[in-house]
Formats: C-alpha cells, sequence, structure tokens
C-alpha cells in the first residue's frame, strides 16, 4: 500500500482539536471500536492478570489504562504524543481517584521512554494505524516486555479482500493515516521481533456493523453535537458522512477492517 507522507505533526492537529472531540462524541472516552466490549475481549484473549503491570501505547483520554485499572486490578503506564490527549488524561485520571495507579507521558511511542523488560504487557486499541514506522513500534513494544510478557491489541487494518491504491489513499487521507498494515504485515512484524504469534484474527466483518452504526447515530441523533463541534459548518459535515460511508462500503467488500492479535515475548 501506498504510503502518505503524513506524519505525527499531522495527527496532532487532529487530536489537539475538534477531529479529536468528535471521535470522542462517536465513541465514548474510549475512542476504539465496540468501547467496555471490545476491551473485555482483548482482556481476555490476551489472559491479563491481577497484580500486572501494563503499558498502552497510544492511550489518548487514558480510557483505556482507566478500563484496565477498574476492571483488572492493574497498574498501568500511558504514552500518547498529543498535549491535549495527554492533558484530559491526567486530569480524568484524577478526577476518577486512580491517578496513584496511572502514570501517563507525553512522546512517540517510536521512542518509548521505559527501559527494557519493564512491562507484563503492552496494550493498544485502535490507534497504531496512525503510526509511520509500525515496525519500530513493534520492537519498542517487544523491548520493553519482560521475558514471558503479552503484547495485546486491535487496530484498523487492510481488509482481506485490499484496497486499491486510490481507494486507500481516499480513506487514508481522510483518516489522517500514513498507511493501514493488513493481517498478514503485522503477523510479519511481529514475528520479526522474535515475539511469539499467538493468534492474529480478522474482525472487519463486525468493524463494517460498526460504521454503520456511528453514521446511524451522527444522522439520527447526534447531528446538532457533531455540527457545533465542527463549527455548524454543514458543508463540511456532509463532506465527513460521504467519507463515512465510502468507508462503510469498503469495509462491507472486505477491504477495509480491523484485527486483534495476541503475542508473548
Ligand atoms: C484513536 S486514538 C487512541 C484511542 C485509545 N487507544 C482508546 O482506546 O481510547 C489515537 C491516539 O493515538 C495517538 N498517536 C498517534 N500516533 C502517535 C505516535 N506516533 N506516538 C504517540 N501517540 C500517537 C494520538 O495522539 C491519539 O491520541
Amino acid at each position: 500500500m501506498e504510503r502518505l507522507n503524513i506524519s505525527l505533526e499531522d495527527v496532532k492537529v487532529v487530536y489537539d482539536g475538534p477531529e479529536g472531540v468528535l471521535w470522542e462524541l462517536i465513541m465514548g472516552e474510549q475512542i476504539h471500536v465496540g468501547g467496555f466490549k471490545s476491551s473485555m475481549e482483548l482482556v481476555q484473549k490476551a489472559g491479563i492478570q491481577q497484580g500486572w503491570k501494563g503499558l498502552d501505547l497510544c492511550s489518548a483520554l487514558g480510557a483505556g489504562c482507566r478500563f484496565l485499572v477498574k476492571n483488572c486490578g492493574v497498574t498501568m503506564c500511558g504514552l500518547d504524543g498529543t498535549q491535549t490527549m495527554h492533558q484530559k488524561a491526567q486530569e480524568r485520571s484524577q478526577a476518577e481517584g486512580l491517578a496513584d495507579k496511572i502514570e501517563l507521558r507525553l512522546g512517540d511511542v517510536t521512542e518509548i521512554p521505559w527501559p527494557d523488560n519493564t512491562f507484563d504487557f503492552v496494550w493498544g486499541e485502535d490507534a497504531w494505524c496512525y503510526v509511520v514506522d509500525k515496525d519500530k513500534l513493534v520492537s519498542e513494544a517487544a523491548r520493553v516486555l519482560k521475558p514471558g510478557g503479552t503484547l495485546a491489541f486491535t487496530d484498523w487494518i487492510e481488509g482481506p479482500a485490499g484496497l486499491s491504491d486510490d481507494e486507500a489513499k481516499r480513506i487514508n487521507t481522510f483518516m489522517k493515516f500514513p498507511y493501514m498494515e493488513n493481517l498478514e504485515g503485522y503477523k510479519t512484524l511481529i514475528q520479526n521481533t522474535g515475539l511469539t504469534l499467538v493468534s492474529a484474527e480478522d474482525l472487519t466483518p463486525e468493524y463494517a456493523s460498526y460504521v454503520d452504526f456511528y453514521i446511524k447515530m451522527l444522522t439520527d441523533q447526534l447531528s446538532y453535537d457533531a455540527l457545533k463541534i465542527i463549527g455548524d459548518d454543514m458543508e463540511l459535515f456532509q463532506a465527513m458522512g460521504g467519507e463515512m460511508a465510502f468507508m462503510g462500503q469498503k469495509a462491507h467488500e472486505g477491504k477495509m477492517g480491523r484485527g486483534r492479535f495476541i503475542a508473548r515475548k
């Protein structure tokens, strides 16, 4: 897949600005497909255990860390590159009385600011599609895992039917993704780091129904709120709706979707 010239600086513009707020409106504090339900499935697949210390890469509003602390009895660190997200994550963890169990840092996930062999698990939910150098990201994740530690993540990926270059360019430009991996690509990246792949699952059909669900929410319930976030710009709202509809169509065709990956060090 052609790689677009999109860097962390471009992604920061999204998550420092109204688009980030819009994603929270659509998905909730956990900015990923399936929210609580998806996180719980990832917990079960990964076998997360009480007392473990985890790292959430691209932790955004910190809801992934708070979810894991509240539901799994773990302690968490979170790393995100966007100042607004980092600040809101700190405020919300403080407000929920969880700040003593969550350490949040601002930084790039391809240069993880923790030493080797620190974490029992490394976690990611629907965010690594924004990262240019996914090879470095996965090898950094492997580096900070303790021996025997678990890597568990979901991500938006190219679907099994594959996107044409034009389709990929349109979706990646709208989403500000440099490129999306596919299932085989992630399997290779994981295995190249020396981690043992436990599972790689394609969740594309489920993903397609979620895109339909988001479009229905935006058109049938949340239009006023979404418009307010983007300065009541109806033209932009309709253009964004058109791009989401295009993604939904490609998802139903099996061309773009979502994957879930588990590996052990
Ligand atoms: C979709 S949100 C993540 C959602 C979060 N995992 C959750 O489930 O709530 C994407 C996040 O990735 C972060 N991000 C993207 N590229 C990054 C990078 N190279 N380093 C650190 N953070 C990055 C953005 O700042 C943004 O907060």
